[in-house]
This record gives structure tokens, sequence and C-alpha cells, in this order.
């Protein structure tokens, strides 16, 4: 079996211009990206923003309706049998046969993807280990609880080490250690050569596990990069003021050398400053106290995940589309893309 990777041959996943509408609700609007060859590759984004849309056309569950796509060298529309025998993929929603039992959920698994006797067992006694289901291996899966399932369909979906495999948000519900553990695992698979390419809107999951992220919202991917990248692109670090003018302070300090955006809050306001902000501050205060106003409130840190969302989307993850931020932007910068 010949791998026919056109182009780029460092992409394992290739994907331009893909769009696709449900009805006419367009939820993927033109989306361009490239997974390469052993990488964990995430997209991050909130509820709605076209992610399982687009994995379930890589998978080849979803027709593909305009622009092209292609998962291990195959086309998605031409090759789809090709791509079905090169991956693995753990769903957003529990599909397991509720009157089987986990182990036989494992074995049939295992077996559909003839996998030696040995390395079968020996691979289901590691997974039931690592998903904590050991005492329940004899349970019908519909006895189990939500998070068992969850764990349960983790587990089968990492049984094989097909060469590229789809997590559309695998630890969706589950506790933070049991999630941690997964993050673990998930590495290692990918250490042993499988590429991953993940759904989230978990900013530390994506943080965490990814090698490059896309953010991605209402069908449309926002900013890529490395998660450093990603950081980098608000500036070095980030001060949060609260004072007793914040319309006075925030015209005074926007125009200081080392700040390139102001952002206002409902208390106080956001600086990103392109240096180090324990040298940026004292300038600050000086400058507000020269003016006499008050500082109140003083915080300190470097950009977060969650910071790029907000940033990039105007909203926090939760579902609200919080009203749009007012940004004072004095520098642009090119989206890495
Ligand atoms: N079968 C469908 N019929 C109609 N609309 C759909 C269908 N599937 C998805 N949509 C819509 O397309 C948009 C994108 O959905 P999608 O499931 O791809 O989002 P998502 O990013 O995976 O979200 P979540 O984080 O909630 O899983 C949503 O507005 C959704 O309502
Ligand atoms: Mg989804």
């Amino acid at each position: 079996m010949s791998e026919q990777v056109h182009g780029n041959d460092q992409a394992i996943i290739s994907v331009e211009n893909l769009e696709h509408s449900y009805g006419e609700f367009k939820a993927v609007d033109g989306i361009s990206f490239t997974v390469k060859k052993g990488e964990i590759f995430s997209f991050l984004g909130p509820n709605g923003a076209g992610k399982s849309t687009v994995i379930n056309i890589l998978i080849t569950l979803l027709a593909k309706q305009k622009g092209n796509a292609s998962v291990a060298g195959y086309d998605v529309t031409n090759d789809a049998q090709k791509v079905r025998e090169s991956i693995g993929i753990v769903f957003q929603d529990i599909t397991l046969d509720r009157d089987m039992t986990v182990w036989e959920i494992l074995e049939f698994h295992g077996r559909l993807y003839n996998m030696p006797r040995e390395e079968r067992k020996k691979r289901i006694d590691e997974l039931l280990t690592l998903v904590q289901l050991d005492a329940k291996k004899d349970e019908r899966t519909k006895n189990l609880s939500g998070g068992m399932k969850r764990r349960l369909e983790i587990a089968r979906g990492l049984m094989t080490r097909p060469k590229v495999l789809f997590l559309d948000e695998p630890t969706i519900g589950l506790d933070p250690q049991t999630r941690m553990r997964m993050w673990e695992y998930i590495k290692g698979v990918n250490n042993e050569g499988t590429t991953i390419f993940l759904t989230t809107h978990y900013m530390d999951e994506a943080d965490q596990l990814s090698d490059r992220i896309s953010i991605i919202d209402q069908g449309k991917i926002i900013i890529s990069g490395t998660s450093w990248q990603l950081k980098n692109t608000l500036g070095r670090d980030i001060i949060y003021l609260e004072t007793s003018n914040n319309d006075a302070a925030v015209r005074l300090l926007q125009d200081l050398p080392s700040v390139h955006n102001v952002k206002t809050k409902t208390k106080g306001f956001v600086l990103m400053v392109t240096e180090d902000g324990t040298k940026v501050l004292p300038v600050i205060i000086d400058t507000l106290r020269n003016a006499g106003i008050d500082s109140t409130t003083i915080n300190l840190k470097k950009p977060s995940m969650d910071d790029v969302f907000v940033f990039y989307t105007g909203k926090d993850l939760r579902d609200e589309p919080a009203g749009k931020p007012v940004v004072i932007l004095k520098k642009t910068w090119r989206a890495m893309r």
C-alpha cells in the first residue's frame, strides 16, 4: 500500500478552503490548515464553532461539500475507505453498545482491527488501568456512570495505533485528575508516532497538549500558532489596574512606548506591554501619581491561553457573546497562519 502524499510531504492532514452548510447556515466558512506528521494539533473554539463539523468531514462521516481535504495522503471524498483505514476516532457523543461489557467493547474493537491476541490483551489491561475501569471490566456499559462511559469510549479509541487519531473533545465531563491522566497517555500515544488532531474548548487542554493550535470561531480560523506564539502576540506581560480615574489613566498610559494595547474592563483596564512588566510598572505608577490618580488594584501576569482567546474572539468561553470589548490598538500585528 503506497502512500500518495502530494506537495508538502510533512503534511498528514491537509485542508483547503473547506466550507460546510447545514441548509442555509454556514457552519464552516472557508477553513484552511495543515497538520504535520507527528504533531498534536488542536482546534480550540466555543460551542458551535464548527469543530465537530470539520472532524466529521475529515473522518468521512460527513460528505464534503466544498474545498479540499486529505488525510494520510488520501482524499476524503475519492479515497474514503483508505482514509478510514488510516485513522482512529474518539467521538464527542457516546457510541457504545449498551449490552456489551467493558471488556467485550475493547476486545471486539481489537479484533476488528486485527490486533494479535497478545497485543490485545496487553493493551486492554493497560487501558483499563489508565481509565480506572479494572473493577468494572465485566459490567455492561449501560450500567456505567456518564464519566465511566466517556472513559471507556476513550480507551476504545486508544486500542489501536492509527496514523492519525481524531479526538473530539475527549475529556469533556471528566474530573481533573482523570483529564490529566488522559493527557499523559495521549502524549505517550503521540510519542509512539501517531499524529493527533484534537478539538477542545478547554484552554488548558489545548495549551498543555498541543504542538500547534488554531483558534476557531463561527466557522473561521482566527489565528494559528504554537501556544508560545499565540501568547506572545499579546505582548510580554499583562498589567491589570483599577484607579481613582480609569478614563484619565487610560488616556495617559496608552501613549507609553512599552504599552501596545489597552482594553477597558468593568472596574479597571488591562495594559498589554512589550517589555518586562516589573520594569514598566514603576513608570506606570509614577505617571499616574504625577497626574494625581490613585491606583487601587494592580496585577501583573503573563498572557494565558484564556487571554489569547478573549482577545481574538472578543468573548470568553461561556456561551454568551460578551459585548464587544473596547480595544485601542496602537500597533497592528500580522496574524500567524
Ligand atoms: N446536523 C446539523 N444540522 C443543522 N445544524 C447543525 C448540524 N450539526 C451542526 N450544526 C450547527 O453547525 C454549527 C457548528 O456545529 P459543530 O457541531 O461543528 O460545532 P462544535 O464546534 O463542534 O461545537 P461544540 O463545542 O458544542 O461541540 C452549530 O451552529 C450547530 O448548531
Ligand atoms: Mg463538537
